[in-house]
């Protein structure tokens, strides 16, 4: 009897222990107060290999279905990328976080790019503002509004350096420039992170495409790209660097093939580069289907083998298509992948979802007073335009116009466009909300001033020339004409690439004939992309390039043609002259034989000498339309008074340089303030300048402010022959400057 008693006692002692120890495991994770490592850690105790495979999987909700809810219940899905609306969204996370064994929450991706509701010029637009804080202050909009609707994060900022203008995707990308999009990119995260990723107001960024894709070869979208180590490590891989070191939370892999192994397979990025030299502790994503791609890429013979490659490499989870939820397991069975690897790869989306809050709340949404198109964002989109406009033109000062005219005529398809205006990537914004130009330019001139709109041709491709008659007519009666033009938002983003990259249809003899009427022209020209249009510069009198300029482009662009503004923005990628030049950037090598001045344009039929044998083209400069870096105001600026601390750097410190730059003309006026470096000689050769440091100041007309920039040693490091990260001691020449082609100049040694 005692014996059975005893027996009794021992079980209920066991099943308590048992309750104790499973509650206790429950509490862990799911306790708020725990430190997260310790709740990843207890989490992934109780998960079960298919419940670790189903966190590792993206899909695209096409259809909410019996069958897509039962996936949830089981754990196999850990996130969706455009999933519905909110109700959608709470519809399927109660299903993860009540039905689901464990509750681990759904995580929702978005492409919240250049906005959401209230669109922000495209990227490309944004970086030509050289303005950091108004960058932030875009994306923090867009998260906030993405937030109200329960997204969790973005597939933003995309930070491929680009130096194509055919590829389309440029568009979306910082320009050219490792450094610029580096600070840009890092902003953009900024923005949608805010200070605290489990904030209502925060969603996570996710920084792509890791890498390379943007040096697709001719420009043409999912090329291949060959890209040796030291240009990888210089030029593609800082911006990268620069989001994570502000913590963007996830990074996405490239569709590329990056010297023959494609992005999403690649050991060297995902894992040397990214885990064991950048210590990344967030999540990897696969671009849609990369992984499987990498059969066509010939890479992979099958699904078995993609899931092998991307998991050995650091793919964490796997957009839309299903090798790992398909092969996974088996490859861990047969001893091909360890456990531990699929624990890797699973914590660091559960350290994602955990930074975000979604355990406490997986409900998460902004709740506040909606701030979506609100006042406050609208004023912020425009101005965000109005500081990305770069002014290429203006013959005589004609800009801005006077608000006094008589009669403006307002020509072009793109005039009144309010969807072109948006550009590429805005897939939840709405035309209506746009202000066209047509629409603000009325608004601003108010009755006394008449306007008269002709479209002109049918649509920006169009080249029937039925409609130019009105346009003429219209240009007749007025006093100054302004004409819209360029690409719309169609012609860029993603496999959207052009061979030919000027004004497409007929929109060139558009130009000409309004030319012909005499009446002075202004051209605004919108595009996703640089443009070659150099046959028609004579024709107008002045340029201002808009980009897709968003939702407030209309009362930007009326801002500034009518001098309300003055125009601050500065090209981030340079301009050809013709589409024969790409790739063309102003950070290239200098070569053995570096052109001169006597060599541009040289003509057909010049003989051999005297002007030799140079690195030059026969039928067109050599030089740009316009070089990275530029941008002309309605003021003038005077650079004067460089100074450096000291013309000798020790190596390991830095100095101090300094210019002093004077508002000469009439305008109140914001400029650019730039400063490049040559390192002269190298133990490799190194570029001809390479932009160091940039400050977008403000000065009243007639002000003068003193612009100083701290340089490093660091800052002047490169991977050197050794495949080194380190400075070189010997001679550089900097330059300040308002462009990348003109400045004052200053020599200096490290020692
Ligand atoms: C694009 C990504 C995008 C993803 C999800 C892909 O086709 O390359 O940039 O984030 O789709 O929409």
């Amino acid at each position: 009897m005692k014996n059975q008693q005893a027996h009794v006692i021992l079980i209920l002692f066991l099943l308590f222990i048992n309750i104790t120890l499973q509650l206790t495991a429950q509490n862990i994770y799911k306790d708020s107060s725990v430190p997260i490592e310790a709740r990843i850690k207890d989490l992934i105790s109780q998960m079960t290999l298919a419940e670790k495979i189903g966190q590792m999987q993206q899909n695209h909700l096409s259809k909410k279905n019996d069958e897509v809810f039962n996936e949830i219940k089981l754990g196999k899905i850990g996130s969706f990328l455009n999933a519905g609306d909110i109700n959608d969204k709470f519809e399927l996370q109660k299903i993860a976080v009540e039905e689901s064994r464990l509750g681990i929450p759904l995580i929702y991706g978005r492409d919240v790019i250049h906005g959401f509701k209230t669109i922000f010029p495209i990227p490309l637009g944004q970086a030509a503002t050289w303005n950091p804080e108004i960058v932030k202050l875009g994306s923090a909009a867009a998260a906030s509004e993405a937030a109200e609707v329960g997204i969790h994060w973005t597939f933003a900022p995309m930070v491929d350096i680009s130096r194509d203008p055919r590829w389309g995707r440029i568009a979306e990308s910082c320009g050219e420039d490792p450094y610029l999009a580096a600070k840009m990119g890092s902003a953009m995260v900024e923005g949608f992170q805010g200070n605290d990723l489990s904030s209502e107001s925060s969603i996570a960024a996710c920084t792509k495409h890791f890498v390379g894709y943007g040096a697709a070869e001719s420009g043409k979208d999912y090329n291949t790209t060959i890209i040796p180590e030291r240009y990888m490590r210089d030029i593609y891989l800082p911006p990268f660097k620069s989001c994570i070191d502000v913590g963007a939370a996830t990074l996405m892999s490239a569709f590329n093939d990056i010297n023959g192994v494609p992005a999403s397979g690649n050991e060297f990025t995902l894992k040397r580069v990214l885990r064991d030299e950048w210590k990344f502790d967030g999540f990897v994503v696969s671009d849609w289907a990369s992984m499987t791609e990498m059969i066509n890429h010939g890479f992979c013979a099958d699904e078995t083998e993609v899931a092998y490659k991307s998991v050995k490499a650091g793919v964490n989870m796997e957009m839309v298509s299903q090798s790992y939820a398909n092969n996974l397991e088996k490859l861990i069975k047969e001893g091909k992948v360890s456990e531990d690897l699929i624990n890797e790869m699973v914590e660091g989306i559960l350290r994602v979802k955990f930074r975000l809050g979604l355990f406490e709340n997986p409900y998460k949404q902004l709740k506040e007073k909606s701030r979506t198109l609100s006042a406050e964002h609208l004023t912020a989109a425009r101005e965000s335009a109005e500081q990305s406009f770069v002014l290429l033109q203006n013959t005589d000062d004609f800009l801005p116009l006077s608000k006094l005219s008589k009669t403006i005529a307002v020509i072009g398809p793109l005039a009144d466009d309010a969807q072109a205006q948006l550009g590429c990537w805005s897939p939840d914004g709405d035309p209506e909300n746009s202000i066209t130009p047509l629409k603000a330019i009325k608004q601003l001139l108010g009755e006394k001033t008449k306007v008269i709109f002709a479209a002109g041709l049918d649509n920006c491709r169009s080249t029937n020339t039925e409609k130019f008659a009105e346009a003429v007519t219209a240009s007749e009666a007025a006093d100054a004409v302004i004409m819209i033009l360029g690409e719309d938002d169609l012609l860029s983003g993603e496999s959207h690439s052009r061979a030919f990259i000027d004004l497409p249809g007929a929109q060139e003899e558009l130009i000409k004939t309004i030319a012909e009427t005499g009446k002075p022209i202004v051209l605004v020209i919108m595009a996703g992309r640089p443009l070659t249009f150099g046959n028609i510069v004579k024709d107008v009198k002045s340029i201002l390039y808009a980009w897709h300029p968003g939702t407030m482009g209309g009362p930007a662009i009326a801002n500034i043609l009518f001098g309300n503004v003055s125009p601050s923005g500065k090209l981030p990628v340079t301009f050809p002259r013709t589409v024969g030049q790409v790739p063309i950037y102003y950070s290239h090598k200098n070569t053995g034989r570096p052109p001169s001045e006597n060599q541009l344009g040289i003509k057909m039929g010049t003989p051999e000498n005297p002007v030799g044998f140079a690195s030059y083209y026969l039928d067109v400069d050599y030089t740009p339309a316009y070089p990275f870096g530029f941008g002309l105001s309605y003021t003038t600026f005077e650079y004067h008074d460089l100074k450096l601390s000291s013309n000798e750097i020790l190596m390991g410190g830095k100095i101090e340089v300094s210019a002093t730059i004077k508002n000469t003309g009439k305008y109140d006026a914001e400029e650019v303030v730039q400063l490049y470096v040559r390192d002269l000689f190298g133990n490799v050769t190194r570029p001809v300048k390479e932009l160091k440091g940039f400050k977008k100041i403000h000065l009243k007309a007639g002000e003068e402010k003193v612009v100083t920039f701290s340089l490093s040693t660091g800052d002047l490091a490169f991977w050197n022959i050794d495949m080194k990260y380190a400075a070189e001691s010997g001679d550089f020449t900097l330059w300040v400057g308002g462009d990348s082609q003109k400045g004052l100049k200053a020599d200096f040694t490290i020692k």
